[in-house]
């Protein structure tokens, strides 16, 4: 007779001695299930608990998330702007779908995997936010178009659109594309004023490509400190991009996108005149970085949208009065930043993510007992490279988890 890996690890749990060590870290409810096994209870509705996952994992806080699409999706609509989120910040098909549910008119992305992933689960209306420069990539984007014929590619450079061009027509397709218009930051982007104009009217001359716009994303307004502040230099940044947009619709050129903004400049962008459309990202999720930013309401933090994702750790070892140390490293939160993540619900402690696979948290004043076998969840520092890091998010209601989302169009694929 075989028996099942279930029935094994319970008759192992059983053996005394194990039942000799009740300070082990065994969770209280019947854990070790295999991942499979943890979609599948999910799937059919059965019990599954936070203390069922195995650690490090990625949690999102399902009443956060909904607030925060909800509120972004209601701002838009009160501001008259559209929204197309960026999935660069989640990766997740589950996501972008809610985004559209609730009033967004496509998606955003940064690269052709997450456009392929994307297109494959039927989104629409995507805008690929970074120049797709090569053949593998531009036959990749050839294959969205003809699953998505509405998606969106940006262009800023004329040997490009010539590619773009040629691809479309062997394609016998008509591409859709927005002008770069680089609003300072020297990324990516062409100038705006003469050569923006000279290039736009190269571009209507190409028969299989359809100009739709302009794409300008001022990636350094996003974190300026200081609502006041971050609205002045957004405002310096995009005036160039929208005078120049105004100019070419006033030639007759067809423009009716002028996309850019980020979850800094939600609330101050659509004041601009021109401004059709905002691609903001991190508000699905917050992190450290946009707490610190300050809001238009409190000067010092962010609190616009809530903290709905969390990184969530067992603390491993407790032998020391003053730390504890826990099973979340450098492989576990993207440290790109100066500052490291948050504790959620913990205040009087510090956090180091120094270790591969261990973090530090530094016990000074902390506001409850920590101990060994406890689960702790973090806020993380930047979300977008965090989520990169991980194939899933559990989808949490208080201690349930409720659904599983799988993290789509990673490097690698
Ligand atoms: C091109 C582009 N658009 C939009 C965003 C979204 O910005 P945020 O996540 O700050 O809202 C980003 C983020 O890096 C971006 O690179």
């Amino acid at each position: 007779m075989k028996t099942s890996r279930r029935k094994l690890l319970q008759q192992s749990l059983s053996l005394p001695a194990l039942a000799a060590a009740p300070e082990l870290i065994l969770p209280k409810s019947p854990a070790g299930y295999t991942q499979k096994e943890r979609e599948g209870r999910v799937k059919e509705g059965k019990p599954l608990t936070k203390s069922d996952l195995i650690t490090p994992c990625l949690l999102l806080d399902l009443d956060a998330f909904e607030a925060n699409v909800n509120k972004m999706a209601a701002h838009c609509k009160a501001s008259n702007i559209s929204l197309r989120p960026h999935g660069k910040s989640h990766k997740c098909v589950e996501i972008a779908k809610r985004q559209i549910k609730a009033g967004a008119v496509g998606l955003s992305v940064a690269t052709i995997r997450e456009a392929q992933a994307m297109a494959a689960a039927g989104i629409t209306g995507m805008l690929i936010t970074s120049e797709l420069i090569g053949r593998p990539k531009i036959e990749r984007l050839m294959q969205v178009v003809r699953k998505a014929p509405d998606t969106m590619t940006v262009v800023d450079n004329l040997t490009h659109a010539q590619e773009l061009n040629d691809a479309a027509a062997a394609a016998k397709l008509k591409l859709h594309v927005l002008i770069d218009v680089d609003p300072g930051g020297k990324r990516t982007g062409i100038a705006s004023g003469a050569p923006t104009i000279a290039f736009a009217e190269k571009l209507m001359k190409m028969p299989h490509l359809k100009l739709r716009g302009f794409h300008c994303y001022s990636g350094s307004s996003a974190h300026v400190a200081g609502f006041e502040a971050r609205r002045q230099h957004s405002l310096n940044a995009m005036t160039p991009a929208l005078e120049t947009f105004a100019q070419l619709k006033q030639r007759g050129l067809p423009l009716e996108i002028l996309s850019g903004g980020s979850t800094g400049t939600y609330n101050i962008d659509p004041a601009f005149k021109g401004m059709t459309e905002l691609q903001c990202g991190s508000y699905v999720f917050m992190d450290v970085e946009y707490q610190l930013i300050g809001g238009q309401r409190d000067d010092k933090f962010y609190d616009d949208f809530a903290s709905s994702l969390t990184v969530m750790a067992t603390v491993i070892s407790r032998n020391h009065p003053d730390r504890a140390t826990t099973d979340a490293g450098i492989k576990s939160f993207a440290t790109d930043r100066k500052f490291g993540p948050n504790l959620k619900d913990l205040t009087g402690a510090r956090v180091f993510i120094s270790s591969d696979e261990h973090g530090t948290v530094m016990l000074d004043h902390p506001s409850r007992e920590v101990k060994l076998g406890d689960r702790l969840e973090f806020i993380i520092p930047h979300c977008d490279p965090n989520v990169n890091l991980y194939d899933r998010m559990y989808c949490v209601r208080g201690e349930k988890v409720v659904d599983v989302w799988r993290i789509v169009g990673r490097h690698g694929d």
